[in-house]
């Protein structure tokens, strides 16, 4: 289909298509198989030369991930995409593939932890180093690139503070020095930030998370416009390191896309209602929510994303019992990591998400013991208020 005349919500359900499913299906098939079967050695040759793209074995490729990778090339205005098992394997595959040994990588303080912590203990045994900068501080931010540095990576909306990072500022500071930038968009979702249009390289999420938007499949996918990159990354590192997601993860996720921009509009008008909510309560301080007009990221959210995301961040005064107390007396919303799902879901990152941190790196990025995140879900947003304030108790 050509894309230029569709609208998001439209690519959702039908982008990346080869024609009629089989039989007339109305849905494409699970190509439920490891391996595909050739006709002749003639046959052989063609496709393991490239001169055929027919399929030779799932971790390489396979019909139900190629349409996956289409529609989210589609979704993320990119040119190719290469789907993976999770969003970590996603991640640490770019960073192996963009970097060597001398190089190094400039991130944002603030980084989801196994992200963290691929860059600080893996990438440095095999001598790529890291600089940890405050991108928020384009100076600081600029300060920390120097002639090795060949990634600079980053996610906006971050992980857990909500912090958001001025993505045209940072290309325009990595362009000229054959830097790649590589964007995290997993907490805004494709449909409300596409990084590639601001000239970010590569762009990447835990598929897991609203792209799913069921609580049922963990994946991970990079985009990019670079299609020699995506074929690089595909066949040298996503098949070789064998991060490959399964047919029927893939098959879940073009189910979970269908639905992708109505369940957005939903859990961000209940987001906005909820971070208006929690920013009155007087046992409440400090709501970081991007959609709050006196939260600091807000004018260049407004800027660069067409809506806010429903993740919020708050601190419950009275410190880490009082934290506690929350998350333990809840009933609606779920005591859980991840995000994006259409349950609410409710956790601390100081004992969650974040606790590989070193002490110093949570201070770095004011993340307190006190802290509290929640994945707003697409529950009746009255019932989500009334759960959070009897609980607050
Ligand atoms: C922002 C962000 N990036 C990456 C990941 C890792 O994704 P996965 O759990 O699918 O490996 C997560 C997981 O929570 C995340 O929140």
């Amino acid at each position: 289909m050509d894309k230029k005349n569709y609208k998001f919500d439209t690519l959702a359900i039908h982008a990346g298509g080869e024609g009629k499913n089989p039989h007339n299906a109305l849905n494409p098939p699970i190509f439920q198989t490891s391996t595909f079967v050739f006709d002749s050695i003639d046959h052989v040759d063609k496709v393991m030369s490239f001169e055929s793209d027919d399929y030779v074995y799932t971790r390489g490729n396979n019909p139900t991930l190629r349409l996956f990778e289409n529609r989210m090339s589609a979704l993320e205005n990119g040119n190719g995409a290469v789907a993976f098992s999770s969003g970590m394997a996603a991640i640490s595959s770019t960073l192996f593939s963009l970097l060597e040994p001398g190089d190094n990588v400039v991130v944002n303080s603030t980084l989801y932890g196994s992200t963290f912590t691929v860059i600080t203990k893996l990438l440095t045994k095999y001598n790529v180093n890291y600089k940890i900068a405050d991108f928020t501080k384009l100076e600081q931010f600029e300060q920390a690139i120097d002639d090795k540095t060949k990634v600079i990576y980053f996610e906006t909306p971050c992980n857990p503070n909500l912090e958001i990072i001025d993505i045209k500022k940072v290309v325009n500071i990595a362009k000229n020095r054959s830097i790649k930038v590589v964007v995290d968009n997993t907490f805004a979702s494709p449909y409300f930030q596409n990084p590639l249009d601001f000239g970010v390289d590569i762009v990447l999420h835990s598929a897991t998370k609203y792209i799913c938007g069921h609580g049922d499949v963990v994946g991970g996918v990079v985009v990019s416009n670079d299609l020699q990159y995506i074929q690089k990354l595909k066949f040298d590192y996503m098949c070789e390191f064998g991060g490959v997601m399964s047919p029927f993860n893939a098959w879940l996720l073009l189910r979970g896309l269908k639905t992708l921009g109505i369940r957005m509009r939903q859990h961000e008008q209940n987001a906005i209602k909820l971070a208006k909510f929690l920013e009155s309560h007087n046992k409440i301080q400090n709501v970081m929510y991007p959609g709050l007009k006196n939260f600091k990221g807000y004018s260049v959210a407004k800027e660069q994303m067409r809506g806010f995301g429903a993740i919020i961040t708050f601190e419950v005064k009275g410190g880490y019992d009082k934290a506690v107390n929350l998350v333990n007396k809840v009933k609606l919303a779920q005591l859980a990591v991840s995000l994006g799902d259409c349950e609410t879901l409710i956790e601390l990152p100081f004992a969650m998400t974040h606790r590989a941190y070193p002490k110093e790196a949570l201070e770095r990025f004011g993340l307190t013991e006190s802290m509290v995140r929640i994945s707003v879900g697409l529950e009746n947003i009255e019932d989500i208020i009334d759960d959070i304030d009897k609980s607050l108790i």
